[in-house]
């Protein structure tokens, strides 16, 4: 049959798993859809149509606050049918492996997995053994790509441009997704990141890394990270104490000059890594 008289093709199913999967192109639209939904959550009616229709899976085998309600609201504010499932009551408990939670879910055919998991890679197995579009909110200390995009479009909307700015990262590198995907993003939009912390919270090779607190005067966004212990080796001590920790490397208003944004993902501890003043700051 004539290649026009077909009905159109699908595109291509597609994934947001890891930031180095997109092109800058990529994160300019993400960024400009972004807005324009932020824009009509001024209007009195909050709800778009756009995904009427789509059915939505949150699966989170990890705690989550932030990460799991903006997403379920998200879906819920674009008028997608939304699923959210905890590992802590479902059969994860009775001995279920992803693999199986992810085929028996696939089987009701959703249009989007959103998947938190502590390991590695969990979003591509889901990919792979499902025909959903798999969105990453998280896999162990490797990748968080929706929040280095929500970073990304806050550090826009507040310099009014990404190309040029200086961010320093401040804390347990290391264990931290975020840091990850943050660094590679700043990377594609012309932004540039330098890691800082005692040496034993820094990874070599992410990015330039300063063990001197005094390096995020030269900053644009101090971006502050907590202590991840729930992926830390039991036992492992990174710091002498969290005490030493926040003295040397804690973010007080007498450590940040006038101009600097501060930046953390959350979950927040106040009076360890962040003062409570800055925490509390405007
Ligand atoms: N930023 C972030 O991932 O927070 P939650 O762990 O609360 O989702």
């Amino acid at each position: 049959m004539r290649e026009d008289l077909l009905p159109p093709k699908e595109p291509p199913r597609r994934h947001l798993i890891s930031i180095a999967d997109l092109q800058r192109e990529d994160v300019e639209r993400l960024l400009a859809t972004a807005r324009s939904f932020e824009r009509s959550l001024e209007r009195e009616l909050k709800k778009l149509p756009t995904l009427r229709g789509k059915t939505v899976v949150n699966v989170f085998y990890e705690s989550s606050t932030r990460t799991s309600s903006s997403f379920e609201l998200a879906a819920k504010r674009l008028s997608a049918d939304t699923m959210s499932i905890k590992s802590s009551s479902s059969s994860v408990d009775k001995g279920e492996s992803l693999k199986d939670t992810a085929i028996t879910l696939g089987a009701y055919d959703p249009d989007v997995i959103v998947i938190r998991h502590p390991q590695i890679g969990a979003p591509r197995l889901v990919a792979r053994v499902t025909e959903a579009h798999v969105v990453n909110a998280g896999d162990g200390k490797h990748q968080h790509p929706t929040q280095a995009l929500l970073d990304l479009y806050a550090m826009r909307e507040a310099f009014g441009r990404l190309d040029g700015l200086h961010v320093a990262i401040v804390g347990d590198v290391a264990h931290s997704r975020v840091a990850r995907s943050l660094v590679q993003a700043l990377r594609l939009v012309g932004a540039d990141a330098v890691i800082v912390g005692p040496p034993a919270l820094l990874p070599e090779a992410l990015a330039p890394a300063s063990h001197d607190i005094a390096t995020i005067a030269d900053a644009d966004v101090v971006y502050v990270l907590r202590m991840q212990r729930e992926r830390m080796l039991q036992g492992a001590n990174f710091v002498p104490s969290l005490r030493e920790y926040t003295a040397h490397w804690g973010i007080t208003p007498e450590r940040l000059r006038p101009g600097q944004r501060v930046m953390h993902p959350g979950p927040i501890n106040r009076g360890v890594e962040i003062d409570a003043r800055v925490a509390n700051s405007a």
